[in-house]
């Protein structure tokens, strides 16, 4: 499934924040956005998703204008998992979850087995299966971010858009959360991710995306993409680039500007 955009022009009102993009998603990929906050990763991955409807241009998925498409038809190829997302009050986690089969049921098949066994084994791979029956407004930052994710893996769609899915989450949650979003990469799902910690970016990325001030500064393979160069023009960082040794990938490493 192929996911696309043809100068697409973002903004909300008046205001544009994203003047022309043209960006084609690798099929299959493990993308991430990367940039400094509010040049307009939220709004891409929004517009990809559609929940953002572009100011000028097309977003295509396989070739269609996804404007055409029905909301299920969306929701059945594109989970979203917005950046601060709400959940109703109330809600449990079990139910939050079941959101995520949804655009799955049918007026004549309801809520099945099938769907039960989806919303347990989603809550079982991001480790909340022994919080279903909690109320996601009690839970901590970082498990109820894990509840958000589990509803987008409930939703089993071809294409995952995840806005800073691993911000609240301790290292080692991150890490999990992480691979296993690199094992749905390795099933053949197609991955755009907002990510805020370079590092990580570098090791879990098959595609980077560094964007600045609504634009694409560069895009490609990590170890092209983050370049002592590149931090400079996207972050205003110095930094040095090494290898991490137990993989190759690069690893960023900000200068300390202190005693100098
Ligand atoms: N709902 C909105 N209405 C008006 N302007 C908005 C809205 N959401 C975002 N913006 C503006 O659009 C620009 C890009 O915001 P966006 O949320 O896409 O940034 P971001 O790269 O995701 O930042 P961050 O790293 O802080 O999440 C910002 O200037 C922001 O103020
Ligand atoms: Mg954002």
């Amino acid at each position: 499934m192929m996911l696309q955009t043809e100068s697409v022009r973002m903004g909300y009102g008046e205001r544009t924040v994203v003047r022309e993009l043209t960006l084609e998603i690798p099929q299959g990929g493990f993308s991430v956005i990367v940039g400094p906050n509010g040049c307009g990763k939220s709004t891409v991955l929004r517009t990809l998703g559609r929940m953002l409807r572009p100011q000028a241009g097309r977003v295509l998925i396989d070739a269609r204008d996804i404007r055409s498409l029905r909301t299920r038809e969306v929701a059945r190829r594109i989970g979203l998992l917005p950046q601060s997302p709400h959940a109703p009050d109330g809600v449990t986690v079990a139910d939050l979850v079941g959101r995520g089969r949804y655009p799955h049921q049918r007026i004549w098949r309801q809520w099945s087995r099938e769907d039960e066994r989806i919303v347990a084994q989603s809550l079982e791979e991001v480790g909340l299966l022994d919080c279903a029956d909690r109320a996601v407004s009690e839970l901590s930052g970082g498990q109820r971010q894990r509840a958000w994710i589990a509803m987008a893996l409930a939703q089993q769609t071809p294409i995952l858009l995840l806005d800073e899915p691993t911000t609240y989450l301790d290292i080692a949650h991150q890490i999990s959360v992480l691979d296993l979003c690199s094992t749905l990469h390795e099933q053949g799902r197609t991955l755009v991710m907002v990510l805020h910690d370079l590092n990580m970016a570098a090791r879990y990325a098959t595609h980077v995306i560094a964007m600045r001030d609504g634009g694409i500064i560069r895009q490609g393979r990590p170890e092209d993409v983050f370049t002592e160069t590149m931090l400079r023009d996207v972050f205003d960082l110095d930094a040095s680039i090494l290898k991490d040794p137990n993989n190759g990938r690069p690893l960023i490493v900000p200068k300390d500007r202190r005693n100098q």
